[in-house]
């Protein structure tokens, strides 16, 4: 065919809480690119943050079936990022040399991955890299920023009160913040982090005694807490792709066995939750947030990929945005590529697609003007 395969240097591991997810979110990603098409890179960063290029051994073992990947650490193939090395030297590493890579994957979850940060590591590098931006990823890590974007554009959400570390630790502060909650919120209420995910910090409180409870704990977790009513609802959950674009695929839900979604009904209890796909709605419920799905991924400047997340109340099935993840679980048994299959999207053709809308959005950028006097500043030096 004569193409020249591209080099995807598929990030995984992190400085986060949800390390042992992205091990697994992986090795899922490295078995179904297509290896016509591409060289895969392994890049493991362990919990403190360090980067290691990973030996081929990693690829067959995973290709071979492995659950998920393993951090080999080696300090001869420790990377390092090269500012300004264009696509030729984007990384190197004292065994091989520079690596030439087209694309960066990162599959992390959460801090250090998910939320803006590696992102701005790769557009200093000038390398396309698949999923969100550093804008769209610090937002979808926010779930008050995301919530204010989006009742900003009409959007429904869930009604939430912010209490800040240094408010909650002043006690007239914390008295009219409860006061405020209570005034506003009926009981039961929901206590949750700002910027967490797996549900850690996450709680229900029946009274007011459990809210001061449920706060202190989301504090450890976050210096900004929400605090909103406790909605008895379905999760509802859309998969969407795209730059400018947007699609919205085929809505799933989530039924959990617990009395929410805590971590373990994710993580730990094997029948925590069942995953129903589609989700039980109507036809108009299904375009409903499909729309809304849609808008809220626009709102939130979001790029590549996302999971927006819904509540459909059990009562009257409003429907009301819960929250986004910009780099969803990625097993090949998550919701994000499920449903993405479920509108006929199979899953190595979903990482082509997230692949090419990388490119496609680094090309975007770099067609911009950085420079006035220097025609070219795409980051290849002439
Ligand atoms: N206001 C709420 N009412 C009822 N349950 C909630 C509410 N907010 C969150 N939950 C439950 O907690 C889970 C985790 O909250 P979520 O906002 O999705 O944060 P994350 O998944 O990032 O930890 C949800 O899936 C849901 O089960
Ligand atoms: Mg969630």
């Amino acid at each position: 065919m004569g193409e020249t395969k591209q080099t995807v240097a598929v990030l995984y591991g992190g400085r986060s809480g949800e390390h042992e997810v992205s091990l697994i979110s992986a090795a899922s990603v490295v078995r179904n690119l297509d290896q016509n098409k591409y060289n895969i890179l392994l890049i493991g960063i362990d919990k403190y943050g360090n980067w290691y290029l990973q030996q081929e051994n990693q690829l067959h073992r995973c290709r071979s079936g492995a659950a998920a990947l393993e951090i080999q650490v080696d300090e001869q193939r420790r990377v390092s990022v090269v500012c300004g090395g264009g696509t030729k030297e984007t990384m190197r590493t004292p065994a091989t040399g520079p690596l030439a890579v087209d694309v960066a994957f990162p599959v992390l979850h959460g801090t250090f991955g998910e939320d803006g940060t590696i992102q701005g590591l790769f557009e200093m590098v000038n390398l396309p890299y698949v999923g969100a931006g550093v804008l769209g990823s610090a937002i979808g890590m926010d779930k008050e920023v995301a919530k204010i974007l989006w009742m900003h554009a009409g959007l429904p959400v869930v009604p939430f009160i912010s209490v800040r570390k240094q408010d909650w630790a002043a006690l007239e502060k914390r008295k009219q913040l409860i006061e405020r909650a209570e005034r506003d919120f009926q009981y039961p209420l929901f206590v949750k982090p700002s910027c967490a995910g797996s549900s850690v910090g996450a709680s229900k409180a029946p009274d007011r005694m459990s809210l001061e409870r449920a706060v202190a704990d989301a504090l450890l977790w976050d210096d900004k807490v929400l605090i909103e009513p406790f909605i008895p609802a379905r999760e509802v959950e859309c998969s969407v792709t795209g730059n400018e674009r947007p699609e919205a695929y085929t809505p799933g839900e989530i039924i959990p066995t617990h009395e929410f979604y805590d971590y373990e009904a994710k993580y730990i209890d094997p029948d925590g939750a069942a995953l129903l796909i589609p989700a039980d709605l109507t036809e108009a419920e299904f375009r409903t947030i499909r729309e809304i799905a849609i808008k809220a991924y626009r709102a939130a400047e979001l790029s590549g990929l996302s999971r927006i997340d819904f509540f459909v109340r059990k009562d009257t099935r409003e429907i009301l945005l819960n929250e986004v993840n910009t780099m969803p679980g990625f097993t090949t048994i998550s919701m994000f590529p499920k449903m993405c299959e479920a509108s006929g999207l199979s899953y190595p053709d979903l990482l082509d697609k997230l692949i090419q809308l990388a490119v496609e959005r680094h090309a975007q950028r770099n067609s911009r003007s950085y420079s006035y006097t220097n025609g070219s500043t795409n980051g290849n030096r002439p």
